[in-house]
């Protein structure tokens, strides 16, 4: 049995020990219930070292990562080329003095200008996908002189208040109403609902190209064309939250491009900090900016945001995913693996509604959310990480790192198919008793 750094300091325990432990102090200082959930769903290990596509726990048990940190990993745990560009950096400045100019900030938002689509230029750098989000909401409201924001139902921006007041789940908002006003949530991918919310008071929609945590639900073809057209023709921005899509997540750099969108405001993190550092971004077209930090250059501010650790991991991350063309393999392996899906959904009609996905964003709709739930905890009982989407538990994503190899897919696919028996087993024995 391998025992690794952190077992050292801790010699005289076995892993089970350990295990016990960290279980116990969750319970009493981070999450009780959270534990305790991770118990049921057969997630109660704990991890110790990552790399590429492999997590691995304390006892040296090895998973194939599927649910990639919500897409955080898109460059795999621990790229080489983003671990050398940090740790050279942790040896110069970590943190910016946020007195002097930085060097790898300048470069990073020169590089994320020349990548993004349509006129976007400016970037403020962040920590988070819903920092970035707050960063859209406040420069569309001051850019517009408008305070409505039209977002839509299943849709996931985040947790902080603004974001929260977008995301288009009640169970997470109820308890901490009154949100912000003026917000509406409109039926997702219903063009009618969204022109018939929008007015002349409206700032800004906000959307996801393919709605993550809401399902991994695709937008029809022409959708986004036509919000587009919708926010143009009554002078609203368009923010594109590219969160959780952005940096070849779905077969293009941007899942907008899918649709030859321009967005007016776009936004990033996750996959932005090369799965090495926290990282989010917010970026817009000229005019926007002009309006928003030309008055004020301090109206929006971040201290930690656009660190020199966060943007040379950010700069590495861009430059790996254009050398290493991960986005034609995020394109490739991702029909690859959803074709195979489609097949096993053939096989278990019973169990299965559908798969569906862009790239290597696929989700997989169970009749049944507490039949996903097996179906997981068998997955990771047999060595492969995936999770049910946030807004839409029937739904199980797979959203592996981007240079997951077809070898890995064919071990996942093996994986989920023996879920799908076991699930079929214990239901048929439910029916028995
Ligand atoms: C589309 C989208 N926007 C925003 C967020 C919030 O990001 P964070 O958890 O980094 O705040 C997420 C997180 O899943 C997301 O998927």
């Amino acid at each position: 049995m391998e025992y690794h750094h952190f077992m050292q300091s801790a010699k005289h325990l076995t892993s089970d020990q350990i295990t016990q432990d960290v279980i116990d102090k969750y319970s009493r200082y981070v999450n009780p219930t959270q534990v305790a959930l991770l118990k049921i769903g057969g997630f109660d290990h704990v991890e110790s070292q990552a790399s590429g596509c492999i997590v691995t726990d304390i006892e040296g048990n090895n998973y194939i990562d599927c649910l990639g940190g919500y897409g955080v990993f898109s460059l795999g745990h621990r790229h080489p080329a983003v671990i050398e560009a940090v740790k050279r950096q942790l040896d110069l400045m970590p943190l910016a003095s946020k007195t002097f100019l930085n060097k790898p900030l300048a470069d990073l938002a020169e590089k994320l200008a020349e990548i993004a689509p349509g006129d976007l230029q400016y970037t403020f750098m962040c920590n988070s996908g819903t920092e970035a989000v707050e960063a859209a909401l406040k420069i569309a409201r001051m850019a517009t002189g408008r305070t409505d924001v039209v977002a839509t139902i299943g849709a996931f921006h985040g947790k902080t208040m603004g974001a929260l007041t977008a995301t288009g789940r009640e169970q997470y908002k109820i308890p901490f109403k009154p949100l912000i006003p003026g917000f509406v949530n409109v039926p997702w991918n219903d063009i009618d609902a969204a022109a018939s919310a929008i007015s002349p008071k409206t700032a800004a929609v906000i959307v996801e190209p393919v709605q993550g945590e809401g399902g991994i639900r695709l937008p029809h073809p022409d959708y986004l064309p036509a919000l587009r057209e919708l926010c143009t023709q009554h002078g609203a921005l368009l923010i594109v939250d590219e969160v959780q899509t952005g940096l070849g997540r779905t077969g293009k750099m941007f899942g907008v491009e899918h649709w030859n969108v321009a967005p007016d405001i776009m936004t990033l993190a996750k996959a932005l900090g090369g799965g090495v550092v926290p990282a989010g971004a917010c970026m817009a077209t000229p005019d926007i900016w002009d309006k928003v930090f030309r008055v004020n250059p301090f109206i929006h501010t971040s201290t930690f945001g656009g660190s020199e650790l966060a943007c040379v991991a950010g700069l590495a991350a861009i430059e790996v995913t254009l050398s290493d063309g991960l986005v034609e393999k995020s394109a490739a392996n991702g029909k690859y693996f959803l074709e195979k899906l489609q097949s096993v959904c053939q096989q278990y009609p019973a169990l299965l509604v559908e798969a569906r996905g862009l790239g290597l964003m696929i989700g997989v709709e169970f009749a049944s959310d507490d039949v996903a739930k097996l179906a997981i905890g068998s997955m990771v009982h047999n060595g492969v990480i995936a999770a049910y989407t946030l807004n839409n538990p029937n739904v199980i994503r797979f959203e592996p790192p981007l240079v997951i190899t077809q070898e890995q897919i064919d071990t996942v696919l093996q994986t989920f198919t023996a879920s799908l028996e076991y699930a079929t087993a214990i239901l048929r024995s439910l029916e028995e008793e």
